[in-house]
């Protein structure tokens, strides 16, 4: 939008930017004028630091006519809602997930779970083109909703970013991502137990979990579910191409690629979630492992660009810097170049009375040293880190 196009909306129509709209570390969506219609900042400039967006909270107006990021309107099907504070959204989607899984399992007609789970898969869209990073720090950091809906919901984000990496279309990725909310529809009470369970599974378990790709199919059918790629992802979930998954032992080409994509993030966020009895496993030991068995387990080339997507350290991981800090990366790119981070604790591992944002490319003292071997507790939450 140039300067006359502003003045064009009339000025009883501006605006004023609001608290949300503007992350440090990610692109303005609009440009910003002051109170006299001048431009103050142009569309896509990278908010660097907390003095720039209080002076934009403070002065900065914007048209009305645009409201959500461009690509988020050009890549659904649908108008969102998506907007505010990412990690809300994510709370508000998980109770929606709980919601409709139970009338699945309870077999109530009435609910149109296709149409509601495809809903929820537009909105997980809409929030990857809205702030991907804090969707990624979601994945890795937030640990405070029920086990199988949060873990669910983390993978069809996994899910979302690197479809789209992998230019797959909407529709496909739609039925990927509704899957991924549904594919455990027939163990959720399991997964619950076992996420508290650091015994070995007893034969009841395994039974369970080797039959529920196939229990869940058919449960989601029951609940008039009819799009044969969501179902097939749901059926192959778990099968490998070395023929070692389950329930078929499938091979090869024979395992759908969407089914592959699903359960390589499946298998990621399980490894990278704590569990009531051990931490979970580092980022970097995680995305060693499926770069050691992903030629075995899904191919060499997803696996790449599983791992192209995320980086090396992806939001949500915990760092120690060239200076002795510990910080939280919080985007994987800031203005020039390198991840943008939230400093926690000082060298001697004090913690800051605030986050101390950081562009790790500024200066030799902020470069990344190593992901932090036993961080301890994170003392922000993750609003505040990602200062929404
Ligand atoms: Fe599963």
């Amino acid at each position: 939008m140039t300067s006359a196009d502003y003045h064009a909306t009339g000025r009883d129509d501006r605006i004023r930017v609001r608290r949300g709209e503007v992350v440090i570390g990610r692109p303005l969506p609009w440009d910003v004028y002051d109170e006299s219609g001048q431009l103050l900042l142009s569309k896509g400039f990278v908010v660097a630091n907390p003095r720039q967006r209080q002076r934009l909270l403070d002065e900065g107006l914007r048209s009305p006519l645009q409201n959500l990021p461009e690509s988020a309107a050009a890549d659904t099907d649908t108008a969102s809602s998506i907007g505010g504070n990412p990690f809300v959204t994510i709370d508000q989607l998980t109770v929606r997930l709980e919601g409709i899984l139970s009338m699945v399992q309870q077999q109530n007609r009435v609910v149109s779970p296709q149409q509601r789970i495809r809903k929820m898969g537009r909105d997980i869209q809409a929030l990857c083109n809205y702030d991907a990073d804090a969707a990624l720090g979601a994945a890795h950091l937030k640990h405070d909703t029920s086990y199988p809906y949060r873990h669910s919901i983390h993978t069809a984000l996994l899910c979302e970013l690197v479809a789209r990496r992998l230019n797959w279309s909407v529709a496909q990725r739609l039925s990927v991502i509704a899957a991924a909310l549904s594919c455990n529809v027939a163990m959720t009470a399991l997964q619950a137990e076992l996420v508290e369970q650091a015994e070995p599974l007893n034969d009841a378990q395994w039974d369970a979990i080797q039959a529920h790709p196939q229990r869940g199919r058919a449960m989601l059918e029951a609940a008039g579910i009819s799009d044969e790629l969501w179902l097939r992802v749901v059926m192959q979930h778990h099968e490998c191409i070395n023929g070692r998954g389950y329930p078929a032992g499938m091979r090869g080409d024979d395992v759908l690629p969407e089914a592959r994509l699903l359960g390589l993030a499946d298998r990621y966020h399980a490894m990278v979630t704590g569990r009531s009895y051990r931490n979970g496993m580092l980022v970097k030991d995680a995305l060693r492992r499926i770069f050691l068995d992903a030629g075995q387990e899904v191919g060499s080339t997803l696996a790449q660009m599983f791992i192209k997507e995320l980086g090396i350290y992806p939001p949500g991981s915990i760092v120690r810097l060239a200076n002795g800090e510990t910080a939280v990366v919080i985007r994987r790119k800031g203005e020039l170049g390198g991840p943008m981070l939230a400093c926690i604790a000082n060298s001697r591992g004090e913690h800051y009375a605030q986050p101390l944002y950081r562009d790790s490319s500024e200066q030799e003292a902020y470069t990344i040293q190593d992901v932090h071997p036993s961080p301890g507790a994170v003392p922000f939450g993750l609003s505040r880190l990602w200062d929404y």
